[in-house]
């Protein structure tokens, strides 16, 4: 069978806050992600080595870490589609602290979600109330829309946007991404007055478009799109910043 290195950045706060580098040898087949190879390692090198996954399947978002220098999911990505002849770098998540390994602390990303109240809050409506998309949106906002459904909250986009990383009052990608779902779902009655509040600091406007977070996330949610969609929105209704 082939084999693969993997070169990862482990860290142990119990017994040292110095990170330090270590290389494992995997043998590996075909369809085997690098998800398996770190079972593998846990399996028969090392118990200790620290990772977060849950569906194996690409849905729960929690595998997401830096593989070969650009946040991906370890369940998503292929071996075969990696250079094994050269070592594979795997990191934990930029932009949140390490809790261990390639574990990271998703509470500021958790916050910063929260921080635009992503829930559907229809205002005294009845929310089982059916509706339609069609009418309410030109075809780009409704294409964005629908891909704003499908953020799995991974936290790669969060991980790789440097401007976050430059300045952490920045809400980040995904919660712009989940900002523009908030504001275009028919059933917000208050979609101005949300537009209103992510115009602020921090919000759409401190975007650089750096563009990373539409190369790494997962699912093609396009959150930097969604971001230029919103800021196009809020001159248009007057309540973009001077
Ligand atoms: Fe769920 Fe990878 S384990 S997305």
């Amino acid at each position: 069978m082939p084999t693969a290195t993997l070169r990862i950045r482990r860290l142990n706060p119990d017994a040292s806050p110095q990170p330090y580098w270590q290389d494992f040898q995997v043998e590996w087949g075909q369809g085997d992600a690098v998800l398996a190879a770190l079972h593998a390692i846990q399996e028969s090198q090392d118990g200790s080595l620290a990772y977060r996954y849950s569906c194996r399947g690409a849905i729960c978002g929690s595998c997401a870490m830096r593989i070969n220098g650009q946040a991906a999911l370890a369940c998503k990505t292929q071996l075969a589609r990696l250079d094994t002849t050269k070592p594979i770098v795997l990191e934990p998540l930029l932009n949140s602290p390490v809790i261990k390994d390639l574990v990271v602390d998703q509470g500021p990303f958790f916050a910063s979600l929260c921080s635009v109240m992503p829930w559907l809050d229809p205002g005294g409506r009845d929310p089982r109330e059916p509706y339609t998309l069609d009418g309410l949106m030109g075809r780009n906002d409704r294409d964005q829309f629908q891909r704003s459904t499908d953020c799995i909250m991974c936290q790669s986009c969060f991980s790789d946007c440097p401007k976050r990383g430059q300045a952490p009052r920045f809400i980040g990608p995904a919660a712009c991404l989940a900002a523009f779902k908030r504001i275009h779902h028919p059933q917000t009655p208050d979609a101005t007055e949300r537009l209103r509040q992510v115009c602020g600091p921090g919000g759409i406007f401190d975007c650089d478009r750096h563009a990373n977070c539409v190369k790494v996330c997962p699912k093609d949610c396009r959150p930097m799109r969604a971001i230029v969609f919103l800021q196009r929105q809020a001159k248009e209704a007057g309540v973009a910043p001077e």
